[in-house]
């Protein structure tokens, strides 16, 4: 605070002394006082310049100031700007200009620009985005690029939205002002907002958790801050709400979720206290970051479902042989498996083989939050068809293993979006161990094979099996798992604390 004050004080001084200055030119008359005027005038720019160098390096030293006290900041920037002005008015009336008269000025030049740039439509997703495309963002290594307001970027100036259009993201508007001259009829909204755009959902598991995660890594590095509210958006459009899963998911991290829907008056803007905006996913999140962020919602959501590690039981059993959790998490309808039970069967063979191997078959559809995170707290195997259903590989032990199934046209139709999954595992610290893509359908695709109709013909296809393959593939796994849990269990390190880091 003490250097806040004297900068403070430092920019009074130079406003006065510039005034001063100014006033003594304008008075300007006979010659004989002249040279004395000049020296006097000489000894303030020294001065003044003296004072500036200070003013700098207390400002250059006070970087992080701006979330502790915008309005301190923003006010002496304010001054400054001020002092500008004024400079800069040459016209007889300068003297008249008060601080109500510049902050009403401020007020009227508070300029809106659309929430998406269709300038950037071609690139929405690279660079600045189409999002706020005249804000760039801020980057820190190793952590998702993000934007801050009221903050040294912004000059202290705060994030203000207008409109809430939920089918044109060029129909809402965006605008930075300072805390002192907001424009009118705002609706001041306070404490911190968290405000996303994604280019896909917040209903999706996997888009939603990549939309939320660099929030979550942003609140650990800065004090472990929870938001007051969420912003949504998709593309500048409006959301009210975030899916189910990915609620319970915040909720467990961050207590109540609160997401705006700007319902409280449609004529002024809503200027935000704090708001930390997030335009990327994860953008350039480093590894270790991800897995620690993975790790912090594995450790809220288990907290929050009541489950603790106490509940899973031993990890060896009483010959010494390590207990192997193998779950098979079925779906019903598009991409579930032709013949359940011929896949149940195959697994269920396997397991028998090795000591210490259980095996569950659960329906997916059939759980609330809660129980997936039970069941995934509780395996060490989870085998599954690609589907949503896989982004709760999150809530395993680090180190889990993921078997994966596709449908007939995913290999050679889907792109890159196929390996989600595999990017999942990564990101949370998993092991995935392969997929099979079924070479058979149940019927031949009727357009050109690389045709992208195709794609939607096979898309939610059912997944047949290959007894042979399935075999091998689950022996190999369930051997490699085995090792590893004997490695683990033979370090005698004590079992990880269990407490969350925020
Ligand atoms: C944003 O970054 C670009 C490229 O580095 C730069 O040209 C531009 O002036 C910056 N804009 C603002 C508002 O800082
Ligand atoms: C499913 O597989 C089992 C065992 O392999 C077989 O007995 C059964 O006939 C199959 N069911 C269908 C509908 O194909
Ligand atoms: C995960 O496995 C690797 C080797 O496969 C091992 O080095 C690492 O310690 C394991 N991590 C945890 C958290 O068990
Ligand atoms: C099943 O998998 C085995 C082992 O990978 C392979 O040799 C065989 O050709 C597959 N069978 C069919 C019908 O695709
Ligand atoms: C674990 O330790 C036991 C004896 O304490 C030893 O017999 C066994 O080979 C070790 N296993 C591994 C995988 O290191």
């Amino acid at each position: 605070m003490s250097i806040k004050n004297h900068k403070y004080k430092f920019t009074w001084a130079i406003l006065n002394l510039t005034r001063l200055m100014e006033v003594e030119t304008d008075r300007k008359t006979p010659t004989k006082r002249k040279s004395s005027f000049y020296s006097i005038k000489l000894i303030i720019c020294v001065l003044v310049l003296f004072l500036f160098v200070i003013l700098f390096q207390a400002e250059t030293s006070s970087l992080d100031s701006y979330s502790l006290s915008p309005t301190a900041s923003s006010w002496a920037f304010f001054k400054k700007w001020k002092g500008l002005a004024l400079k800069a008015n040459h016209g007889p009336s300068h003297s008249d200009i008060t601080d109500s008269t510049i902050i009403s000025k401020l007020r009227e030049s508070v300029t809106f620009l659309p929430l998406k740039d269709l300038r950037f439509s071609e690139t929405a997703m690279s660079g600045n985005t189409w999002f706020m495309s005249s804000l760039n963002d801020t980057y820190e290594e190793n952590e998702a690029e993000y934007l801050y307001f009221p903050s040294k970027a912004s000059k202290g100036r705060l994030l203000c939205i207008k409109g809430r259009d939920v089918r044109d993201g060029t129909k809402s508007s965006y605008a930075l002002a300072w805390p002192e001259s907001l424009p009118d009829k705002t609706l001041f909204m306070k404490g911190l907002t968290f405000l996303s755009d994604s280019y896909y959902d917040y209903v999706n598991l996997w888009h939603g958790v990549c939309a939320m995660a660099p929030f979550v890594g942003w609140s650990m590095k800065n004090e472990c801050l929870r938001p007051t509210r969420w912003v949504l958006y998709h593309w500048g459009e409006l959301r009210n709400s975030m899916g189910k899963w990915l609620q319970n998911l915040m909720q467990a991290t961050y207590g109540e979720v609160l997401v705006e829907g700007f319902e409280k008056g449609d004529d002024g803007p809503y200027c935000f206290e704090k708001a930390i905006v997030m335009r990327h996913n994860l953008g350039n999140m480093g590894k270790e970051k991800k897995l620690e962020v993975f790790d912090l919602l594995r450790c809220k959501a288990r907290g929050f479902c009541g489950i603790n590690q106490a509940d899973r039981g031993r990890e060896v059993n009483e010959r010494g042989e390590p207990i192997i959790r193998l779950t098979l998490l079925m779906r019903r309808g598009s991409r579930s498996f032709r013949n359940a039970s011929a896949v149940t069967d195959i697994f269920a063979r396997e397991c028998a083989r090795v000591e210490g191997c259980l095996l569950k078959v659960i329906q997916s559809e059939d759980l609330t939050f809660c129980d997936q995170v039970k069941v995934m707290s509780n395996t060490d195997i989870v085998a599954s068809p690609h589907g949503a259903q896989l982004t709760n590989m999150l809530f395993m032990d680090r180190n889990s293993s993921i078997m994966e199934f596709f449908p007939k046209g995913w290999l050679e139709l889907a792109g890159l979006g196929q390996y989600a999954h595999h990017w999942m595992a990564d990101l949370s610290g998993m092991k995935h161990q392969g997929a099979w893509w079924d070479p058979n359908g149940e019927k031949e695709c009727p357009f050109p094979k690389e045709d992208p109709e195709c794609f939607t013909f096979y898309k939610d296809g059912k997944v047949g099996h290959n007894e042979t393959f399935f075999a091998e593939w689950a022996r190999r796994v369930l051997k490699q798992v085995r090792i590893s849990k004997l490695e683990q269990a033979n370090k005698s390190t004590p079992l990880k604390s269990s407490a969350c880091i925020c």
